[in-house]
């Protein structure tokens, strides 16, 4: 299994594998993400990954070339 180093909202980093969940690993990270359908229409789950908006209940945590990846919220400044 291959992991990746992810900076999350709060500051904190933590290693995830790749090609994991992205809602788990937020969960486990202690910076769940807030969802609604789970199915990719609503966008309730949007995040920025390296600048990138993503939903996150239909994406899974990618590989990236500089070994890290930088997680933001995307719109609610309450996440
Ligand atoms: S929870 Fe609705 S798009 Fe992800």
């Amino acid at each position: 299994m291959k992991r990746i180093t992810v900076r999350w909202p709060d500051g904190h980093t933590s290693s995830e594998v790749i090609g994991s969940d992205w809602l788990l690993s937020a969960a486990r990270a202690g910076c769940p993400i807030p969802t609604g359908c789970m199915g990719g229409s609503c966008g309730a789950c949007e995040i920025e990954v390296n600048g990138r908006v993503i939903r996150a209940c239909i994406s899974t945590v990618p590989a990236s070339k500089s070994g890290r990846l930088v997680v933001d919220q995307a719109c609610d400044p309450y996440w």
